[in-house]
């Protein structure tokens, strides 16, 4: 649906567009260098990224008042979570289970990248992660599909200023609706597709996905995205299935732009379309540009691919001038749309809305509900009347515990545990010994004194983990256990017997087998962001509950990875209990199953799960029929009582299995989740209506079906519900 006097205004521009006009806007360039403000003021510039701040008018300026149509620049940036107010990185945010919260993080950045003179964010990323090795697994929303569904389309909502009640305007495409407000950005949804399946866990590394798995698992977040409005989306590095995905036909023109309809434009990441020569795809920047071209790529992101071949390809007729017009218009429908020929540039500057009361309210807000507990023996909450010992490269690390992705997050802006703790407890009752100056030191030479801190301490607590530099884009780790000699410090540390809680703040699941038992508590606070110390206090000391579940699965040894919950069955199924290597003869124990000999089967903490500083008990489900036809809904009802003595959050989970397909489906697939909130003795009801669009999957074909037959369905507080005996229904045709 597009709106008839935006389009009216695009055609009218593209009729008096001369062909390189028109190419100039297929081109993004970096940064205000010399070369590209002459380049603007030929009109051979549609967009630049990471501008400058103090760069951005002169550029804009340069294409509205030199350049011959005065077409306004689209300025892009990675404003991926936060832009001077830093919220927990995306994984993080995923912990929520909140999408009111990941969508008010995304309103945040928005407003304060919007009054830098931002128009467009490379954000969300909704790439399935199943690989802790993979370094980008930071910027994900996690394993499951439809978490990142829902979590990524509410940051499109976020970026894009809309929400459910916004109503829809005639003729704009649904989610655009608030796209022209002075505190909205467009939203890029990345990286399409399939980029998180890299081999090994290898960034950038060769992907293989037959289109089924493609469509059940790694296109709904997208979908999601573009459904909620996305304005743009970003096609990735990867090759999938031999075919690089910046020049892919079968999943950006086919896909996306027909099968979707899809009415923004793809940019493709940056150099991917150069890079199909390194991927054996193209001979050169030539073949490169017509493949992308062909594919549907619409904006290429810095290489010079389109500006250098392009009029070539359209004059010998090998691209033909439909594939140019497209993409022209595409982008400048997102930016009239946007507002950007109706705004004077300046206007938007206004560096006062960073770091509002309010802003650091919703940073504060996201990390607490970021923070999963991992374990607690009963030492957390603490009181405030011991004397602490705060150990750890991580306690007062105020750049690292932003995360990656940061290029406008600040440390001096930043609370760390060190400083939200000696303000809540005094200097005195603080004794401060980080025992080694960064996550990955090796050595020992700090740890007599943080053992020093520690003898004169009643309790201890240990920040450790990765610093940002360990995760993100290119950084992949090969070991999951904690980098440098951080364990042999927590080890030190255990070895006095005093009561010890660990605070891990990381890019990733870590493997933590060696030394959990060791300790009383761990609460994973992934890299919290400008208010991530704050937070982690008041959850330390029980002013918070805590309230994350995790949202990728833990390995216990990176050996087991890639380890999911929403896995198939297999034809061999390992049972519980069956572990250990062979003793005697050698098949016996062995016993054939789909197993390892020295690790278990099942992660050390699966999707899903996380503590509180209460207990929960589920009731048995009621299923309002044990059958479902086609049109119908049945309803799944849980109580939940708090069975504790504090208030928390209880986070249930609904997951089914269709339990024989025509394609084996997963073991379980979550397909609904709350937050609810229980007073202690109390109880609440939670409902879950299941239709069948919840049954629905792609097949061989690659055509979604809902296939008659039996259903099992759990309700429970974590993925590892599935072992329990399932409520079992049919759907009859
Ligand atoms: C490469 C990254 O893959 C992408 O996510 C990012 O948005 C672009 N660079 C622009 O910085």
């Amino acid at each position: 649906m597009r709106s008839s006097s935006v389009e009216a205004r695009v055609e009218a521009l593209l009729a008096k567009m001369t062909l390189a006009e028109k190419i100039g806007q297929l081109w993004q360039g970096h940064q205000a260098t010399s070369a590209n403000l002459e380049k603007i003021r030929r009109g051979e510039v549609g967009s630049l990224l990471n501008v400058k701040a103090e760069d951005m008018l002169t550029c804009q300026r340069a294409a509205i008042e030199e350049s011959r149509l005065g077409i306004p620049l689209i300025i892009g940036r990675d404003v991926i979570h936060g832009f001077h107010t830093v919220a927990p990185i995306p994984l993080g945010q995923a912990a929520s289970f909140n999408p009111s919260t990941v969508r008010q993080g995304a309103r945040m950045a928005a407003r304060e990248a919007a009054a830098a003179g931002i128009h467009w964010t490379f954000t969300p990323m909704v790439d399935i992660a199943r690989d802790p090795r993979w370094g980008r697994i930071a910027e994900s929303l996690g394993e499951d599909p439809y978490l990142a569904s829902i979590l990524g389309a509410a940051m499109v909502r976020g970026f894009q200023g809309t929400d459910d009640a916004t109503p829809r305007r005639e003729g704009v495409p649904p989610g655009w609706e608030n796209l022209s407000e002075p505190d909205s950005i467009a939203a890029c949804v990345k990286h399409y597709v399939g980029y998180g399946a890299a081999e090994g866990g290898r960034d950038y590394n060769t992907t293989l996905i037959p289109e089924s798995e493609l469509r059940n698992v790694y296109l709904p977040p997208f979908l999601a995205c573009i459904e909620a409005g996305a304005a743009t989306l970003m096609s990735a590095f990867n090759d999938l299935n031999g075919i690089p995905t910046s020049g892919n036909v079968r999943t950006l023109r086919t896909i996306l732009k027909e099968e979707w309809g899809f009415e923004g434009f793809v940019v493709s990441d940056w150099a991917s379309i150069e890079e199909m020569i390194a991927h054996g795809y193209c001979e050169d920047h030539r073949e490169a540009a017509f493949k992308a071209m062909r594919a549907g790529v619409d904006m290429e992101m810095y290489s010079p691919c389109y500006p250098d071949h392009l009029a070539a390809l359209i004059e010998s007729g090998e691209v033909p001038l439909g594939w140019l017009d497209d993409a022209t218009r595409r982008i400048l429908r997102v930016k009239f749309h946007l507002g950007l020929f109706d705004r004077d540039p300046a206007t938007a500057i206004n560096p006062q809305v960073s770091l509002s009361e309010d802003h650091r309210r919703i940073a504060y807000q996201s990390a607490v509900e970021s923070c999963v507990l991992l374990k607690n023996d009963g030492l957390l909450p603490l009181g405030d009347r011991e004397t602490i010992a705060l150990i750890g490269p991580l306690a007062d690390a105020p750049a690292d515990q932003l995360g990656c992705w940061v290029p406008d997050g600040r440390a001096e802006d930043t609370t760390t545990v060190r400083t939200a703790l000696e303000k809540r407890l005094g200097k005195a009752k603080v004794r401060f010994a980080p025992g080694l100056d960064y996550s990955n030191q090796t050595g020992q030479d700090g740890f007599s004194a943080a053992l020093a801190a520690a003898r004169e301490a009643d309790k201890l607590l240990v920040v450790v983990g990765e610093s940002a530099w360990l995760s993100g884009e290119a950084h992949s780790r090969a070991y999951l256990e904690l980098p440098g000699s951080q364990q042999a410090l927590i080890e030190a540390l255990a070895g006095l017997g005093k009561p010890l809680a660990v605070v891990v703040m990381a890019g990733r699941p870590l493997v933590m087998n060696r030394w959990a038992a060791q300790v009383n508590a761990i609460l994973w606070a992934w890299h919290p962001g400008t208010e991530g110390g704050a937070a982690i206090v008041d959850l330390i000391y029980g002013d918070q509950s805590p309230s994350g579940r995790l949202p990728v699965s833990f390995p216990e040894t990176v050996g087991q990875v890639p380890i999911y919950y929403n896995k198939r069955n297999t034809g061999r199924p390992p049972r519980e209990g069956q572990s250990g290597l062979p003793i005697g003869t050698p098949l016996d124990p062995c016993d054939f199953t789909s197993r390892y000999l020295d690790a278990d089967f099942h992660p050390a903490y699966t999707f899903g799960y996380g503590l509180t500083y209460t207990t929960f008990v589920f009731s048995p489900v009621i299923l309002s029929s044990d059958e479902m036809k086609p049109g119908s809904t049945l309803e799944a009802r849980v109580t939940i009582t708090n069975s504790g003595k504090r208030a928390g959050i209880a986070v249930p989970q609904l997951y089914l299995r269709d339990r024989s397909a025509s394609l084996t489906r997963p073991v379980g697939e979550l397909k609904g989740f709350q937050r609810i909130e229980i007073a202690p003795g109390e109880s609440g009801d939670v409902v879950f209506e299941i239709n069948e669009d919840h049954l629905r999957f792609y097949n061989e074909e690659n055509q979604a079906v809902v296939e008659p037959g039996e259903f099992h369905l759990w309700i429970g507080a974590d993925a590892r519900c599935l072992l329990d005996s399932p409520v079992v229904f049919q759907l009859k045709f």
